[in-house]
């Protein structure tokens, strides 16, 4: 072998002996990596389970605070006793009153009369079937009683004459507007007179299970007013 070829072959040996280090290297390379994401891979995940809980414990939890709002709110409202049911039904009273004072729309009078006769007739049968026979044995309430079941009578026979007469008519507000008179006067008188007369009488559980029977009979007159 000549000088030549020895040089050629010491090249050759030494071109091998590169490839296989870079060989060896991209091997050592690729083992490192693929070492490196199998153990980060879990911590990975982990910590994105980490995070997903976290999520769902927050959604959890925001979750359990609205229905807890709700049961709150719910329990708020089961709990409004007798007179507050009350005052609650003369402020839709009055917001109805307001709206056909606010219209001349034929369709709306119609609409809005309708609620308000059937409200103040639920209303009405409440009072007298479980409001005024407990507030009869309160001091100082028998003669504002017997005013409120007067009254009552007068309001529904002014209902009753408005009914006959159509929306169109110009008189038709004109006798809501007698009534509204009437009716606010009467409500206010509950207001000032007969409910403090009342709450003052009363221990609060007392007006608690009077706002629940007061509710029950309010259904029960509805299920007849509406049908
Ligand atoms: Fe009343």
């Amino acid at each position: 072998m000549g000088a030549v070829e020895r040089s050629r072959a010491a090249k050759r040996v030494r071109c091998i002996e590169v490839i296989l280090r870079l060989l060896a290297a991209e091997t050592f390379i690729y083992v490192f990596v693929l070492r490196y994401f199998r153990s980060a891979t879990p911590k990975l995940r982990k910590q994105e389970e980490a995070a997903d809980y976290q999520v769902q414990l927050v959604i959890a939890t925001k979750k359990s605070f609205g229905s807890s709002a709700k049961q709150c709110q719910k329990r708020s409202k089961d709990e409004m006793d007798g007179i507050e049911t009350l005052e609650k039904d003369h402020a839709r009273i009055r917001s109805l009153f307001s709206n056909i004072e606010n219209t001349d729309d034929p369709q709306e009078l119609e609409d809005n009369f309708e609620k308000l006769g059937n409200i103040l007739t639920i209303h009405a049968e409440a009072e007298e079937q479980v409001l005024y026979p407990e507030a009869s044995n309160c001091e100082g309430t028998q003669e504002l009683i017997d005013k409120g079941h007067q009254e009552h009578d007068k309001g529904d026979q002014m209902v009753l004459e408005i009914k006959s007469i159509s929306p169109n008519e110009s008189k038709f507000k004109e006798k809501v507007r007698g009534l509204q008179e009437f009716m606010l006067n009467h409500l206010d008188e509950e207001e000032n007179s007969l409910f403090p007369k009342v709450r003052q009488c009363m221990s609060d559980k007392k007006l608690e299970e009077l706002g629940t029977e007061i509710k029950q009979t309010k259904a029960e007159v509805a299920h007849e007013v509406v049908d």
